[in-house]
């Protein structure tokens, strides 16, 4: 391991573009929240037979997991605290600019509507914006219906301080953008920004959907893990910000090595990227060692990833926040001696 370029990617100020918040829960609190030792073992089971499969089953097993996190999280004071061990940990990363994303959720039959999941959230972020300056963006899950998109649009409109974006996720076999697309253009017409998990899966309803969401032209596209060439070329013309995300990306396509990753493709056409973790919690990873892995699998030097962060705070939704993110990364290069 090259200790000196780790210590680099360690104490450059790093934006986090792609991280869902309960994905990002410590292992040692998902396992604290888990009430029954049916529930541990089941867990246990899940993580022995992740690495066993293919694309298919490697999903499967990491939604099971999503399923198991979500019937484990069931009040406020949960995500109250999911929320700020997120944000201690990409804060002691040197994360200074944040944008998780969420689907919202109610508690106990609906009684706490999920305005309250949201206003804890954005709470837990106030506490922390000396530390980091950090946004959400609300998700809606592929399995939700119109009705229930339709509220987190609302939602979306009436928390505008904090909620930057609309994002589209969840179990990629679910094959519903359209469904969801008149709600993505309204999204357009008030002015939210969109991202949407794009190629998740190795089959042709996937490759299918693809065009889909090409043709609505989100601002940014998570993971484009499976693509074919003509839309690999539409993503690059257009210049279509990509969110990557190593380990997960490496996790699900069953990759060998970090070498493998579409990374480098895009890199080399100077394709605006933003490098993110995911689910930092349940992957494993944090956003130092993401960027880590990528600089020495593709020999990037510190000047070539100061100039690639630098470039991806662009990227960010909350173009309010620009001018200091870019200021700190200044400060940083002054201090470091790059140049
Ligand atoms: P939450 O929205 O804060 O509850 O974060 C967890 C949720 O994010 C999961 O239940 C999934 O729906 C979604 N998610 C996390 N990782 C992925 C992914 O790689 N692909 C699609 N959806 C994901
Ligand atoms: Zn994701």
């Amino acid at each position: 391991m090259d200790d000196d370029l780790l210590e680099f990617c360690r104490s450059i100020p790093k934006i986090e573009l792609h991280a869902h918040l309960n994905g990002c829960i410590r292992s040692s609190t998902f396992r604290q929240l888990l009430s029954s030792s049916d529930d541990q073992n089941r867990l246990d089971q899940l993580e022995q037979t992740f690495a066993q499969g293919n694309t298919h089953s490697r999903m499967a097993n990491v939604f099971e997991k999503f399923a198991l996190l979500r019937s484990c999280v069931t009040n406020l004071d949960e995500i109250r605290r999911i929320t700020y061990e997120t944000l201690e940990d990409f804060s002691n990363d040197n994360v200074i600019y944040a944008e998780l994303r969420t689907r919202p959720r109610s508690f106990d039959q609906g009684r706490i509507p999920s305005s309250a999941y949201i206003e804890t959230i954005i709470d837990v972020i106030k506490q922390f914006q000396e530390k980091i300056c950090a946004r959400l963006i609300l998700s809606i899950d592929r399995i939700q219906s119109v009705e229930q998109a339709t509220e987190t649009f609302q939602l979306a409109q009436q928390y505008r301080d904090y909620v930057v974006g609309l994002d589209l996720s969840g179990d990629p076999n679910v094959k519903s953008f359209e469904r969801f697309r008149s709600i993505f253009d309204l999204a357009k017409q008030v002015n939210l920004s969109t991202t949407i998990h794009i190629g998740e899966l190795p089959d042709e309803e996937c490759l299918n959907e693809n065009n889909l969401i090409l043709d609505y032209e989100p601002t940014r596209l998570g993971h484009f893990n499976f693509r074919t060439n003509e839309q690999e070329q539409r993503v690059i013309q257009e210049k279509i910000p990509l969110e990557l995300c190593p380990t997960s990306n490496l996790l699900t396509m069953n990759l060998n090595d970090f070498a493998e990753h579409h990374f480098n493709l895009f890199y080399t056409n100077k394709h605006p990227i933003a490098i993110c973790t995911d689910d930092s919690g349940l992957m494993d990873c944090c956003l130092s060692t993401e960027i880590y892995n990528i600089a020495k699998s593709f020999h990037l030097s510190k000047k070539d990833l100061y100039e690639f962060c630098f470039r991806a705070t662009n990227l960010i939704f909350d173009k309010n926040a620009l001018k200091f993110l870019q200021q700190k990364l200044e400060e940083f290069s002054q201090q470091s001696n790059i140049f």
